[in-house]
């Protein structure tokens, strides 16, 4: 029977991962278990920074941005010398399980934590929405709604200037924050992994949006790490009519207050990740597949193929 369970969040903050953190602590306790936070992702298991969470330490936080726990990216987890050391610590404070809030990364490193004998459950925390065994991460609504937000504003001062606007977005190697974001603003193009980049195809779609449809402007939407867009912005300015202006939202996308999507995502994902370490499972994620919450192994979690957006994709360029 669990007496002890262990919350942290890992990888890059998400709008909503307090709500899950407050979720994990109340529903442990409507069981009768204690909750331990840990603090810095697995930095905090390894330096054993590990403290007795109570129902007032969550309180308020469901509307709060960030992690109050804290985040840390931790390459070294993949050794094993140095999980152990996260093991020593959980014997320590006699933690039987472990609730992991974060990316495919520390999916990873919760799956080795199984392995070694630790109960784990996993909940996708993640703007980027890219993870798996799950068709929608905590933190994706809320980075949506922050560029949609500013694309709008974007597109207001491009069309008195009659400028292309090239928006940056993040995403990691997911094209979900520019195709869902270029759809809800009605941009005029969507670049992202999926699609892939081709300077001389960008260029031709905006020359044919200026010159045949007569656009008083462009909104390009492209992902991270595709191109540098400042430097399409000037190829933009110097090949077609439109003036090329960049912008790189950036890390604006990671914070404020979580939607009301990603908080109830949150709050129903938290209590199901307890639920199956109460029922038993050893080495579960938690997940939002069918309109419904999933919980499914780890390693069938990597497995699972998420639901291609061909018909998105297509929507967008139609309606253009
Ligand atoms: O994983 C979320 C994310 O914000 C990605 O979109 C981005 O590529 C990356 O994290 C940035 O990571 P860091 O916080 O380590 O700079």
């Amino acid at each position: 029977m669990i007496k002890k369970i262990a919350v942290l969040t890992s990888g890059g903050d998400a709008p909503g991962m307090n709500a899950a953190i407050r979720s994990v602590v109340r529903s442990s306790m409507s069981y009768g278990i204690k909750v331990f936070g840990v603090r810095d992702g697995y930095l905090g298991l390894i330096h054993d920074d590990i403290f007795e969470l109570g129902p007032d330490d969550v309180s308020g936080i469901i509307v709060q941005g960030g992690t109050i726990l804290g985040s840390a990216r931790v390459p070294g987890f993949k050794e094993a010398a140095v999980r152990e050391l996260a093991l020593e610590n959980l014997k320590k404070h006699e933690i039987d399980a472990l609730v992991v809030i974060g990316g495919d990364g520390s999916y990873r490193g919760a799956l080795s934590l199984a392995k070694s004998g630790i109960a784990v459950a996993t909940i996708p925390g993640t703007i980027d929405n890219d993870i798996p065994g799950t068709e929608q991460t905590i933190g994706f609504d809320t980075a949506l709604n922050t560029a949609i937000e500013a694309i709008d504003k974007l597109r207001d001062t491009s069309t008195s200037h009659h400028r292309c606007s090239v928006v940056e977005v993040m995403g990691n190697h997911c094209g979900d924050i520019a195709l869902y974001s270029g759809i809800a603003t009605g941009a005029e193009l969507v670049i992202t992994p999926e699609t892939g980049f081709d300077f001389k195809e960008t260029i031709q779609h905006l020359r044919e949006l200026d010159e045949v449809r007569k656009k008083k402007h462009a909104v390009v939407v492209i992902s991270e790490k595709l191109t540098d867009v400042e430097d399409l912005a000037v190829h933009i300015s110097a090949q077609t009519s439109f003036s090329g202006r960049s912008t790189v939202l950036g890390y604006v996308q990671r914070g404020g207050s979580p939607t009301a999507m990603d908080r109830i995502l949150a709050t129903q994902m938290g209590d199901s990740a307890v639920k199956s370490l109460v029922e038993g499972n050893k080495d579960h994620a938690v997940g939002w597949i069918d309109g419904k919450i999933s919980s499914m192994p780890i390693e069938a979690a990597f497995e699972y193929k998420r639901s291609r957006k061909d018909d998105l994709f297509d929507l967008q360029k139609r309606l253009v």
